[in-house]
């Protein structure tokens, strides 16, 4: 098998819709670290068939180069998805990176996808396990069994937390996706960000945060984008132009604070080495410096050289 690649970057996560040829083409210009082509909520039902065809079509004659190449499939409790999946991985597997599966609610239907997947590999003598899986978190189901569901496949990339289905599917009284509901005080989402995050790091996954639909609110994007960077989520969906590049500044350290992990990892690898002494820790003007401090440097140089920094 051929392991996925749980280290793509994916500050921005730009959503397309599949029937759309303006958006597929515009999409492949915008500076997004990850496009997905949907087939599912983005997509009327009545033309979710000839989207297969035109997300093949896109895949395979457009420019995505630098990007991380996803389409979302619908999920199994439609009837749509086991023909999305084969359409789409038949018609351009070797140019498809990821398929994601929304709504998840255990870690069966992960499986089932994985399976699916290593069928149409086999058959068609594509690389055996090299398509990954993003999974969408989208109701309290889903919620309860995210530990599971992190666990279900090697090829699970990322866990996806989906606010809006979630939102709705926990009766939250709100109809502003990303926002906080009126009356309750405190922010209404930390718990599930953080179950989110918790199971995807247990498992050496990602965690990205879902849409802000208010596409004119760049300050609140700002804002929401802000909270999950901060908790550790490794990046956002997009739905506008102007969102890209907000998600991607955010979700890479500043400038002060990829120079300043920089620096501890150069003075513990200088302080643990012959000429250092061998020592444990050191000193870095007035901050003292070891084992745990290189491991959160190295987290902040890591996200920063892969922004290019
Ligand atoms: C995304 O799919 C969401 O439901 O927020
Ligand atoms: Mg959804």
């Amino acid at each position: 098998m051929t392991p996925v690649n749980r280290l793509r970057p994916r500050r921005s996560c730009l959503a397309v819709p599949g029937s759309n040829p303006r958006f597929l083409e515009k999409a492949q210009g915008l500076p997004a670290d990850q496009v997905f082509l949907d087939l599912e909520d983005a997509c009327a039902p009545l033309v979710k068939e000839k989207a297969r065809h035109m997300i093949v079509e896109a895949l395979n004659e457009g420019d995505w180069s630098g990007k991380t190449r996803v389409v979302r499939v619908n999920d199994w409790t439609t009837h749509w998805t086991y023909r999305d999946v084969i359409t789409v991985v038949e018609g351009a597997g070797p140019n498809l990176d990821c398929v994601m599966l929304p709504k998840v609610q255990d870690a069966e239907q992960v499986a089932a996808l994985d399976l699916l997947l290593t069928q149409i590999e086999k058959t068609m003598g594509f690389e055996v396990g090299r398509i990954g899986i993003e999974a969408q978190i989208e109701n309290a189901r889903g919620l309860v069994n995210v530990d599971a569901i992190a666990a279900s496949s090697p090829r699970l990339e990322t866990i996806v937390f989906g606010p809006a289905d979630f939102m709705a599917s926990i009766n939250m009284r709100t109809l502003v996706v990303g926002e906080q509901p009126a009356g309750y005080g405190a922010d209404a989402y930390h718990y599930i960000l953080m179950r989110i995050l918790m199971a995807a790091r247990a498992h050496d996954l990602q965690a990205i945060d879902g849409p802000y639909l208010q596409v004119r609110n760049p300050d609140g994007f700002r804002e929401v984008a802000g909270r999950a960077a901060a908790l550790g989520f490794d990046g956002k969906w997009v739905l506008h132009p102007d969102q890209v590049g907000i998600a991607n500044e955010l979700f890479s350290p500043t400038q002060e604070d990829y120079d300043h992990a920089e620096l501890i990892l150069d003075a513990y690898e200088y302080c643990t080495s012959e000429a250092g002494g061998f020592k444990g820790s050191a000193m870095l003007g007035d901050e003292m410096i070891d084992e745990a401090s290189r491991k959160m440097a190295l987290v902040i140089a890591g996200k920063g050289r892969a922004a290019g920094m």
